[in-house]
């Protein structure tokens, strides 16, 4: 996306709403709750909710509280994701289990998830709109848990998964809560279940391309960009596309150097180093894009019908998602 403004313009207000959420005693509990939040982060699942209201028509501020709510709960993600995932770095501080320790960190995800819901509850829409949003997040949860879990086995695994169980898998622990943003913003703006089914398959294809990207940024992007390091998805024995793309494609040495590395908790840096180097070389880079770029034109489609500027604006985040080293 050339023009990343409105993401921006869109972050400030949310910043905003979430500051006046994000406040109570233990100090502690909530400082730890926002540390991601103060720190960084791009609010693009906010920003989808708001733009799936508007392209229905519907007024940005009624789709407020469930675009807060729906960053609350990524951000519970991503603080027991880094537990998880053993990562010490997120958004160039340290992650919140390695700041505030392993206690403060679960809670501060429990409280990020638990005051999600509250906001939805306490919103000014019909119930019978509030229900469909607490149901439809509630579903969502579930499925970012599923895909966790299988992205740990197929971690823990030594076999080496399909493309469409990488793909199941990514759809549950990532594109569920890009789906259900969208499908969020537009039941804030219509009760029409056709517009809220496109809006929830463009948010899942949307969401799919989001996660083969960072996946590549996983192993390929400059952390000075990122602000997350580079090599831990191959620490870890993280299955993802372009890892497995890499296994498949590398030969004789350049594989050896990589299996080093993968999965092998005791790598030192440089082994690392040496096998980020290799999957450089093998430029899968372009596939890997490939594959995003199949999904971001599948979610244009589910928009065919739609005009306007939140479509453009939605139609261009798409372009970012493909094209980011963010
Ligand atoms: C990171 O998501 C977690 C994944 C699903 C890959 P984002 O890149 O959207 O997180 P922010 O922008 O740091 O909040
Ligand atoms: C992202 O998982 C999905 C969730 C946080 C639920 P990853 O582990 O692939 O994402 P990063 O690389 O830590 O952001
Ligand atoms: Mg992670
Ligand atoms: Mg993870």
């Amino acid at each position: 996306m050339k023009n990343t403004k409105p993401i921006e313009k869109n972050a400030k207000v949310v910043n905003k709403y979430l500051k006046t959420k994000l406040k109570g005693n233990p100090k502690m509990l909530y400082d730890a709750a926002g540390h991601l939040i103060v720190n960084g982060g791009k609010r693009l699942r906010p920003y989808m909710v708001i733009k799936s209201c508007q392209i229905l028509g519907g007024n940005a501020s009624r789709a407020m509280p469930a675009a807060s709510a729906v960053e609350m709960v990524h951000n519970f993600t991503l603080v027991h994701d880094d537990i998880m995932d053993n990562d010490e770095m997120r958004h160039g501080v340290p992650t919140v289990h390695k700041k505030f320790g392993m206690p403060v960190a679960i809670l501060a995800g429990d409280v990020l998830f638990s005051k999600a819901y509250q906001i939805i509850s306490e919103s000014k829409l019909t119930s019978n709109a509030t229900n469909q949003l607490i149901s439809r997040l509630a579903k969502a949860c579930v499925d970012v848990c599923e895909g966790q879990l299988f992205d740990i086995k197929m971690a823990e695994e030594k076999r080496i998964p399909t493309q469409s169980e990488y793909i199941n898998m990514i759809g549950k622990k990532t594109a569920a809560l890009f789906d259900v943003s969208c499908s969020m913003g537009a039941i804030c703006a219509t009760t029409k279940s056709k517009d809220i089914s496109n809006l929830s398959a463009f948010g899942r294809n949307l969401g799919i391309a989001f996660q083969i990207t960072d996946d590549l940024i996983g192993v390929m992007g400059d952390p000075k960009i990122t602000k997350k390091p580079v090599g831990n998805d191959l620490r870890e024995g993280k299955k993802s596309l372009p890892i497995l793309m890499a296994i498949k494609s590398s030969k004789g040495n350049n594989k050896k150097k990589i299996l080093k590395a993968f999965g092998n908790q005791k790598a030192s840096k440089k082994d690392l180093k040496e096998a980020v180097e290799v999957i450089r070389e093998l430029g899968i880079e372009e596939n890997v894009r490939k594959q995003a770029l199949k999904y971001a034109e599948k979610a244009e489609k589910s928009l065919a019908k739609y005009s306007g500027s939140p479509k453009k604006e939605l139609v261009e985040l798409l372009d970012f998602v493909v094209k980011r080293s963010l």
